[in-house]
Order: structure tokens, then sequence, then C-alpha cells
């Protein structure tokens, strides 16, 4: 998403009988943020919109006066280290085991304890957003700026980067690994998922964290969280420790994210099953989301009676959701939003309709699901006037895509004719899987990120790739995942004819990925080879960023040999001109990417450096087997780090 719109002239046709409603919602945001100057620039910004079939929007000041793509490429790399352009700057910004704020030192031994890590950055960074912040140089005024349709000043100085840690690798996280597993190490484990939240300032060695810093927070997989929206209480939801059915310890596996108009962030439950045992076989709705004896082979169930679903049948039903956290309050409990639907969620992505609904873009990451749209009942600000939200009162889609480049949102409600099996909306949120299925969604290549170019209203969605596509016994090809096989992966797209909240949309490919100097790949990318996209991100001068995932057991073999490291290129969105301007270091995966307001800074996530390629937890006799990145040889073992990448030049990313 976009922290700046390109169309920063007002709405004209925004109804002005809201303006009471709007001036109403204003003042509320002066309580949450406390700062006069916010409420009045969250009215002021209450105008635009991101329009549909806008292709010729003045760009946001001063960034388009580079080239889109002004860099030169980079080859494939199989070197521990992170590789950019010549011209570009990649430093570390944070790495795991860091403190947020005055908390206590990594300690190379792995070592820290829980208590300790809760006041660390987790481990496996992914999903990252900046939320600027006025400088105001004046303690407890620094404030958030307002929304999508506001410029925001080049000046920029100070934020808050709000990102998630997927899941640990729980051998590199002690000193002898997963060996003589206590309730300790459940502890510390949790406490190293979850989220981060960390200030931070440019100064005159570029941006840093800023320590102390009121803001600095950690959401862990223990953290208190309440259970919001039209699921909350529901008898799948209670629990012998939770008998309302409102509280739950924790959020896990955020692997993408999302932020809202209103400066919030949207952590996103993946692949929440692995941390649960069930021994009993199990019933219907959790194999649906995967629930097994096996597990993925964390241990937390031993020492934690919640992880045993056969002892607490209903916790998983806990997880699999979307959590609301406000960055800018650092006390606030945050919510798991259920009408975002339970599923293995990437991310989700937010975007306003022209009449300020808001709409949100979600992947269900498992080969063979669906991509979701939960598009608000009213316009959030006047859902906040009426002491309603957004992301409570709204409906969730699953979509279709027809082989005629056509496609369509099918309504996941209790009125739909083909969910009469369903026992009302709370029901089918929670069974959000079988819903989409009854409902007959096309089955996709493993959705991943999806982000929304509002030049074009394009909205691009990843598909990382589906080995069983096509196989005996499993779906064949269609016209929206037309590879057999898929082991690269490829980006799909499409768009409305005047806005996000249409029934339905065209769509197309933008590119199969492969290497495109091999017509067996049947790639069609214009420009560097790449596969397994998995992080997209459109920034606010319409650069294209692409991350990929490529599985740490495949990485630079078989399919993939010659392909190197995990990588991030820039594509030019109009041409799809696509170059490869990062490698990331050995065994690492490359996910999160956000930029300043004026693309002078880049964040981006290297998650699991030096992550074994045989599925086994990292050898704690051994843990630099395959990285060293990025303490290098004197460093004690491979750490996820979020790296800031500068031109030197000062010069926009990408220019
Ligand atoms: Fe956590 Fe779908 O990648
Ligand atoms: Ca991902
Ligand atoms: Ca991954
Ligand atoms: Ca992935």
């Amino acid at each position: 998403m976009s922290q700046v719109d390109d169309d920063i002239v007002s709405n004209p046709s925004d109804n002005p009988r809201f303006s009471d409603i709007l001036e109403a919602a204003a003042r509320r945001r002066t309580i949450l943020f406390g700062g006069v100057a916010a409420a009045a620039a969250t009215f002021l910004g209450a105008n635009g919109v991101l329009p549909a079939e806008a292709t010729t929007a003045a760009p946001a000041q001063g960034l388009r006066r580079r080239p889109l793509l002004g860099f030169t490429a980079i080859g494939t790399s199989t070197l521990d280290t992170v590789v950019v352009p010549d011209g570009y700057t990649a430093r570390v910004l944070i790495a795991w085991g860091d403190p947020l704020s005055d908390g206590p030192t990594f300690l190379p031994d792995a070592s820290n304890t829980a208590a300790d890590q809760e006041r660390q950055w987790g481990m496996h960074n992914d999903g990252v957003h900046f939320f600027p912040m006025l400088d105001l140089d004046l303690p407890g005024l620094n404030i958030p700026l307002p929304g999508l349709d506001v410029p925001i000043p080049d000046f920029i100085s100070r934020g808050l980067l709000v990102q998630n840690h997927e899941y640990t690798d729980d051998g590199l996280l002690f000193p002898d690994g997963v060996a003589n597993w206590t309730a300790a190490k459940t502890a510390k484990s949790l406490a190293a998922h979850g989220v981060s939240v960390i200030e931070l300032w440019r100064t005159r060695g570029g941006w840093q964290v800023k320590r102390p810093s009121r803001f600095a927070r950690r959401i862990t997989g223990a953290t208190p969280i309440t259970i919001g929206g039209p699921a909350a209480g529901h008898p799948l939801l209670q629990t012998s420790a939770d008998p309302a059915g409102k509280l739950v310890l924790g959020t896990l596996n955020n692997c993408a994210h999302g932020h809202t108009p209103w400066k919030t962030y949207l952590a996103c439950e993946e692949n929440f099953n692995g941390y649960f045992r069930k021994t009993a076989p199990p019933n219907q709705l959790e194999s649906r989301y995967g629930i097994s004896a096996a597990g993925f082979g964390y241990l937390w169930h031993t020492t934690d009676a919640r992880f045993q679903v056969d002892a607490v049948p209903n916790e998983p039903n806990r997880f699999g959701w979307v959590t609301e956290i406000d960055p800018f309050r650092p006390n606030s409990t945050p919510i798991k939003r259920t009408a975002l639907g339970r599923l293995k969620h990437e991310g989700s992505w937010v975007v306003e309709a022209r009449d300020k609904r808001v709409v949100v873009y979600m992947g269900d990451d498992e080969r063979f699901e669906y991509i979701y749209r939960y598009v608000s009942n009213r316009p959030w600000p006047v859902a906040f006037a009426l002491r309603s939200h957004p992301l409570d009162d709204g409906v969730l889609y699953v979509a279709r895509f027809n082989a005629d480049g056509t496609g369509e949102w099918l309504p996941l409600t209790p009125d739909n004719p083909a969910l009469t099996g369903f026992a009302g909306l709370p029901d089918i949120l929670i069974r959000t899987r079988q819903a989409a299925d009854a409902v007959g969604a096309t089955k996709m290549d493993r959705p991943e990120w999806i982000d929304v170019d509002p030049r074009t209203g394009y909205v691009y969605t990843t598909l990382t790739n589906n080995s069983q596509r096509g196989i005996p016994g499993r779906p064949p090809v269609d016209a929206a995942n037309p590879r057999a096989n898929n082991v690269y992966g490829h980006i799909i797209r499409w768009r409305y004819a005047r806005d996000f909240t249409e029934p339905t949309f065209t769509w197309d490919i933008f590119a199969l990925a492969g290497d495109p100097a091999v017509p067996a790949h049947g790639s069609t990318i214009n420009g560097d080879k790449y596969g397994s996209p998995d992080g997209i991100y459109v920034s606010p001068a319409g650069r294209l960023w692409i991350q990929t995932d490529v599985s740490t057991n495949t990485i630079d073999k078989g399919a993939y040999a010659g392909f190197g490291n995990n990588q991030m290129l820039a594509a030019d969105p109009a041409t799809g001109e696509t170059r490869r301007f990062l490698v990331g270091p050995r065994q690492c995966e490359v996910t999160g990417v956000v930029v300043t307001p004026d693309e002078r800074a880049m964040f981006v996530g290297i998650q699991h450096p030096g992550e074994r390629p045989d599925d086994r937890p990292g050898d704690p006799a051994n843990p630099k087997e395959f990285s060293s990145w990025p303490d290098g040889p004197t460093g004690s073992r491979p750490r996820s780090s979020t790296l800031v990448i500068t031109k030197d030049d000062g010069g926009p990313i990408g220019s």
C-alpha cells in the first residue's frame, strides 16, 4: 500500500452530507492520538479516492522526477551477503535479539531468557510497515500523519516501524537447541513470535532505532488479545480458560500484514496449525485447516496444554485470524477481527473505495486455496462516528476467475443459497475455507502478497508456486493457474470498471515466472529471472517490488539451479520490465518491504538466513553451517534482520 496517494486533488464528489459525521470522526481521532493537529489533518484528508480507472494521476511531489527503474540490474548471487546495485547501500537496522528500546542486549550464545526476548526483536521477521510521524521534537507530541489522501512532506524523519515475526527456528533459539525441552523454552519461543513496534529516527548516520522509545512494544504468542467481530463468543471459540470466547493469548505465524487508513497495523496469522497436536483423528474442521498429530515439529504442546487439541479442542479455532494493532497506543489491547475470516492469512491489504468504505484483499497461502475480499458496510469515518468498527461490519467474498478474463466476488453470507449448511455468519467465518468450497471459488496456486497500484487500479497478487497443479488426483490447470507442475509461480492482476467494491472484475497475468531465456520454463518475464514470487509492493511512485521465497531445500538447485539465493526485483508495471535489485544471503527468504514517504529509505526483511535445507531445526552444535549472516565469522549464529537501504546520492530507491 502507498502512504502517498498520487491523486492529491480533493474529490469534489465526496458526499457533503457526511461532513458532520466526518468531523465527529476527526474529533474521535483527537482522542485516540491525543493531538489536535492529527485530528485536523484527518479531517482535511477526508477527500480522496483511489481511482480505479485513473492512469495519468499527477505524481506525488518529487517522486517521479527520477526514472522509475534507474539502477543497473545485478546478477544472481550465491554469496553469504546482501548484494545491491552500484550506488546503493544496505545495512542492518535491527536483528533478532536486539533490544527494541532500553531492554537487554543480544547474547550471542542465545542464552537470553523469555523475559529478555519479550523486550527484544523477535525471530524471523516478515511483513512490515512504516508509519510516519510528525517530528515536533516535543515530548508527547509525536503524532501520526493522516491517511492515504494527504501529501506527506519530504522532511519526515521519524516514524514507527511495525514488523511481524512469523515463526522461530527453535534449534537456533537456545544454546542447546530443542534438546531438553522445558516450559521456559516454550515461553521463549512464544516470546520470539508475534509483532514488534520500534521507533525510528533519521540522524546524521541515517535511519536508526530510537532507544529508548515510549512506543517500543512486543506483542507475542502470549499477549492477551481480544476476539472481536461477529464470531466473538461463539461456542467454537470458547475454552475452559476463556469460557466467554473473547480473549485469546497471543498471535502466531504472522506472515504478511496490512495497514489501515486510520493508522493501525494488521498482523495476519498464516500456518497456525503447525503449533498444535491432535493425537485422536482430526474432525472435518480440524483437517480442513491442517491440524494433525505431527504438527510442524514445535514442542510447545509438551509443556502447555493449550497446544494439545485433545485437551483444549477449541484453541486452534482462536487462530487463523487478522489481528489489529494500534502502534500509537502502546498500552492498547490488540483485537482479532473475525469478520475478515479464518484462513491461513498471508496478509490483508486495505484500499479505500470512492465512498471511503474499506476493501481488504487477502490470500490463503496453501495449494488450491482462495483469494478473498472484504468490503465494509459503511465508509470508515462513518463507522467510527457510529461507534462501530469498519473491520467488524462488512461482507466477506471469495474470488472466482472465469476463463474469459472476467471474474466475480462470491459473497460468504448466510443468505447465499450455497451456504444453507452453515449456522449463520459466525459459523461461516470460523469455517471460512469450507464456505469458500461450497460457493465454487477458484482454487489458486498459493496466494501470497497482494497490493494495489492506485494509478491504474490494478490489484496484483503473487501465486508463489504449486507443484501439484495438474498431477493425477489434483485440480487441473485453468485459465488463472495455467501451468501444470507450476514450480516457478506467477503474478496475476485484476481491476474494476470504476471502483474496488464492484462485484465483477477483469483479470490478466502480469508474469509467468521462471527463466525467460529457457523456453521450457514458459516464463513471460520481461527482464531478470526469478521464481516463487511472494512479497509484492507498489511504492508511492509506482515501482512494483517483487520478493522471492524459494524454499530452503530448493535454493539454487534442481529447477532453481542458477537462480542463486532469494532476491528482490523492481518492475515497471506499465511495461513489465523487471530488474534484479537485491540478492539476500544464503538460505534466507527476502520478505517484507516498505519505503519512507519520500522513497529515500527502504526497509527490507531478511528472514531465516542459514535455514537448513532438510526441514530439521538448526543444529546448535554447528549453527553457522549454512550462513553466518549478518554477524559474520565472529558471530555465533545467523540472525533474521531488517535492512535499511539508501541510495548514495540520496535519491529514491530504484530511481
Ligand atoms: Fe509465510 Fe505465505 O508465506
Ligand atoms: Ca510470505
Ligand atoms: Ca517462507
Ligand atoms: Ca512464502
